[in-house]
């Protein structure tokens, strides 16, 4: 059984944020569970350099412009089929953006894509046809609505219905698209083109990445205006959790830092100090790490008010991100405002952030929403526990103490609401206060360690799903 997966990012040929480690790790979760699964991704600047006995298998002179061809190769393991249009894709800024400013030719860009995947879909490639086709995103949501109509089975993945690909009508013939499209029951939203909501209408079935995010979805607060589209496909929603690679993510065998493990945790002090060496912090009380886009989602805004208590008490935080420009001024200051308390480096960088895991007590997420996350996951692995707000994949992966949850020794970590400076001020001083019980602490530690966040269980739903929708 084969299955093509369309996506913008996978790892480990480009990443911006969680879709690309969940694009990279679904062909090999899914191989144990007898589904084949190529993933197609755009071949940005460099992208094909990296693929291993890289092999033409279609072309087409012209594509939006310019002549494309698909390209088969091998990445870290993954069957990947690159769509080479230097005239969409060979940029020297990001996937979508540069500068800060998205691409003016975005629709187009990635309706490409989506057409090549459709074509591929229906025609196959290189002596390989897929039975389904999986959809990330908005940047992919006109596959299911090209392949309306033609029994081939799909399904949409909302990684995050923030970004819901809004264009002008204007852009309707660019796309490929009809008037008729262009109604309540297609591709119009509110007055303009929604990729994320043609795919929404059109797929065969919908997941997001948490069974929480699933429910908040159909509710005013989190569907930013898509709600009533999702409520309308409710029987066909899944919310699956993503899972980790818990070999990439494996504090005993992790080249970036000392050694440790549940059963052997002392080498996770040296790692700590590695850490405040790094930041040039100094610590007396817990470390708290937070590792980030910076923007509105991610709650950045709440850090400044509320840190104050935490600091005064012994409290210390490192930070890694890179996004938007107040919220990187905002994370500079507070280095400048606290000396020695709180470290922050502005950028990318993947092995530091397997350092941080590995030396930080606690890694803060104070999401406003967040449909799965990982760094809570990959904190919980490295024993740096999560202290979250209560919204989708954190709630759902994160038990918060509580006196009745460290009663019954189930506590993994800090979760609280609302989502405000408040909540967290408090939730910062509950982390003063656990982490003052080291051995409740060393406890608390171990039980998260031992949780098990690995790709199995989700890797079996979505075949599942996948086998139904070909039943069907
Ligand atoms: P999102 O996809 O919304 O950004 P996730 O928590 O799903 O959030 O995924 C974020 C991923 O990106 C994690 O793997 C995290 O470790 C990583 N990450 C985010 N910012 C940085 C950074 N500045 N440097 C290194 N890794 C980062
Ligand atoms: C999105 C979400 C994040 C999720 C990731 C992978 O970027 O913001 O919560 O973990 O996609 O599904």
């Amino acid at each position: 059984k084969r299955v093509l997966s369309v996506a913008s990012e996978a790892v480990p040929l480009i990443k911006t944020g969680g879709l690309a480690d969940v694009a990279g790790a679904l062909p090999a979760a899914l191989k144990g569970q007898g589904w084949e699964m190529r993933v197609m991704i755009p071949a940005y600047r460099g992208i094909l350099k990296k693929l291993k006995s890289p092999k033409p298998v279609w072309e087409s002179e012209s594509l939006y412009g310019g002549p494309a061809r698909l390209v088969l190769g091998k990445a870290g393991g993954i069957e990947v089929l690159a769509l080479q249009a230097d005239h969409l894709f060979d940029r020297d800024g990001g996937p979508y953006s540069q500068d800060g400013r998205d691409y003016p030719d975005n629709a187009e860009r990635f309706a490409a894509l989506s057409f090549v995947a459709a074509e591929i879909a229906r025609e196959g490639a290189g002596k390989w046809q897929p039975d389904l086709v999986h959809c990330h995103d908005w940047q992919t949501g006109l596959v299911p609505w090209y392949l309306r109509g033609t029994g081939i089975p799909t399904v949409m993945t909302i990684h995050n219905i923030a970004f819901q690909g809004r264009f002008g009508r204007d852009k309707l013939a660019a796309l490929g698209l009809q008037s008729w499209d262009f109604s309540r029951e297609g591709v119009e939203f509110w007055g303009d083109i929604s990729t994320l909501k043609a795919g929404l209408v059109a797929a065969s079935a919908i997941t997001t990445v948490s069974p929480r995010y699933a429910d908040e979805l159909m509710r005013g607060e989190f569907g930013m205006g898509l709600e009533g589209v999702i409520q309308a496909r409710a029987g066909d929603l899944h919310g699956i959790l993503n899972g980790i690679d818990l070999d990439v993510w494996n504090p005993e065998t992790d080249p970036e830092v000392t050694s440790f493990s549940a059963a052997k945790p002392g080498g996770k002090s040296k790692n700590r100090k590695a850490l405040e060496a790094e930041f040039d912090l100094d610590v007396p009380g817990p470390l708290a790490i937070l590792i980030s886009r910076l923007t509105p989602q991610k709650g950045i805004d709440l850090l400044a008010p509320a840190l104050g208590p935490y600091l005064e008490s012994g409290g210390g935080l490192a930070v890694l991100g890179s996004g938007d420009g107040w919220a990187e001024d905002a994370m500079r200051d507070l280095a400048a405002r606290h000396p020695g308390r709180v470290g922050v480096k502005i950028g990318y960088d993947e092995a530091l952030s397997h350092r941080m895991y590995a030396g930080g007590d606690a890694v803060l997420v104070p999401s406003r929403f967040e449909p799965c996350g990982l760094t809570q996951l990959y904190g919980l692995r490295y024993g740096c526990l999560p202290v979250v707000s209560a919204v989708g994949g954190l709630a759902d992966t994160v038990v918060g103490a509580t006196p009745a949850t460290e009663a019954a020794g189930a506590s993994t970590g800090i979760v609280f609401h609302p989502v405000d400076d408040l909540a967290l001020r408090q939730a910062l001083m509950k982390l003063i206060a656990l982490y003052a019980d080291r051995k409740g602490w060393a406890a608390m530690q171990r039980r998260a360690m031992k949780t098990d966040w690995g790709w199995d269980g989700s890797a079996a739903r979505y075949a599942a799903l996948y086998d139904a929708l070909l039943a069907r």
